[in-house]
């Protein structure tokens, strides 16, 4: 027997609202294609000196063809990423913009940012084939524009801020490095923060699964820093015989973080050092599809999550909760740096993450809102040790773990 069912009704309201939301959507994506345009074609570095210009101008100092820079400019000032004067029809990108899309040196650099999204737009197919197979699609699947883009995006920040102020604000790090320590960054994908680990004098390894990965970061920094693929839970490095270890938003990715912890333990000098940058389960915004409470959710729900979004079919990553990183570090004496970075951006070089209005909000709103802050920043030794970096306004606080490992 046939049950007849009536279908839902329809709010015409949301349904606009939700039509015009996926229209600004489908406008973003095809302005990444632009941005990158404007970046391979040199476009915004013309355009850096933020003097007004004419598409014959721009097309001259490019070498393009005019027709283009012509609708180029027409797209760029509908999204307010140039500005138009309609009395000199000339097209002026404002001196802010110009640092974000043409300053490659500045942690505001935006066009990599772009390049990965428009790369990861590239793979559609792929995944598309991979989600029909049930086939992974690894990180080093993707196209070279996710990797590259993903380098240029984060690298500036990593080279101004962590060997200059980031590291020197932990304790004792700095010595060890320029004083030729031996350093192994666990998960070192392209290799940037090991090359400026070993810009700064220390003898300095990668370390990663993923061979093509490896290859491309081996291209680029193999003069200084050796690359090897070795899984983290299983390092072909001695006991006792790394001073600095770098764990970078890795144990959500790999398959048993507490054996990567027992390898760290293992291959860490009795007065090393590991930096630990350790993604928050309990973060509202999952930071890999940029969904609320995703991470939240358990395997299968938050599979059915992201297939829903049409993000992915499947839900790899596995964060914890405070209480259970606190359990994977047991063993290790642990000091908390995340409300020290919060709470002095300036002295992180973190105003482009937490504004000084934030900044400045008391200390007890922070402690209530630890739980939930998307990145723990943990610096972990083997021996019982107390910061000996330079005094903080809000110093690091001893993190209690489990004994014994
Ligand atoms: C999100 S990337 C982090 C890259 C880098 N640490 C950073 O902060 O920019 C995660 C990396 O972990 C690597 N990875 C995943 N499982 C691993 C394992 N078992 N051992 C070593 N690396 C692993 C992946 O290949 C990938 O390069």
């Amino acid at each position: 027997m046939t049950t007849l069912q009536t279908p839902p009704a329809i709010d015409h309201d949301t349904l606009m609202a939700f039509v015009f939301r996926g229209v600004e959507e489908a406008g973003a994506t095809l302005n990444a294609a632009l941005v990158v345009m404007g970046d391979r074609l040199g476009y915004y570095r013309a355009m850096a000196d933020s003097r007004p210009i004419t598409p014959a101008d721009l097309a001259e100092r490019t070498s393009t063809d005019e027709h283009y820079t012509r609708e180029w400019l027409n797209a760029q000032a509908a999204g307010a990423f140039v500005t138009y004067d309609p009395a000199t029809a000339t097209y002026t990108l404002p001196p802010e913009h110009a640092v974000a899309l043409a300053d490659e040196s500045s942690p505001a650099f935006l066009p990599g940012l772009f390049q990965t999204a428009l790369g990861t737009v590239n793979d559609t197919t792929r995944v598309i084939e991979a989600a029909r197979t049930g086939d992974g699609l690894g990180w080093h699947d993707h196209s070279d524009d996710v990797h590259t883009g993903c380098e240029r995006f984060f690298r500036p920040s990593y080279k101004a801020h962590l060997v200059a102020e980031w590291l020197p604000a932990l304790d004792g790090v700095v010595d060890k490095l320029t004083a030729g320590a031996t350093v192994a960054d666990i998960g070192c994908s392209a290799g940037f923060i090991a090359d400026e680990l070993a810009t700064a004098g220390a003898t300095t390894l990668g370390l990663d699964i993923d061979v093509p990965g490896l290859g491309k970061a081996a291209e680029r920094f193999g003069a200084r820093v050796q690359f090897v693929c070795a899984t983290g839970d299983a390092l072909p490095l001695a006991d006792g015989s790394v001073d600095v270890l770098v764990l970078n938003h890795i144990y959500e990715h790999v398959v048993d973080p507490d054996a990567v912890l027992d390898e760290l333990h293992r291959v860490l000098a009795p007065t090393g050092v590991v930096y630990l940058g350790l993604g928050n389960r309990l973060g509202v915004v999952e930071p890999h599809y940029r969904l609320p409470f995703l991470s939240y959710l358990p395997g299968p729900l938050a599979d059915r999550y992201v297939r829903a979004s049409g993000r992915a079919e499947h839900y790899h990553e596995r964060f914890r909760t405070r209480r259970g990183l606190r359990r994977m570090l047991r063993g290790f004496t642990v000091w908390d740096y995340t409300l020290p970075v919060i709470k002095d951006p300036a002295r992180f070089s973190n105003t482009d993450v937490v504004s000084p209005r934030v900044a400045s909000l008391p200390t007890a709103a922070f402690r209530v809102a630890m739980p939930i802050v998307p990145i723990f920043i943990w610096v972990a030794a083997k021996s019982a040790s107390r910061p000996r970096g330079a005094t903080l306004s809000t110093p690091p606080e001893r993190v209690h773990v489990p004994a014994g490992r």
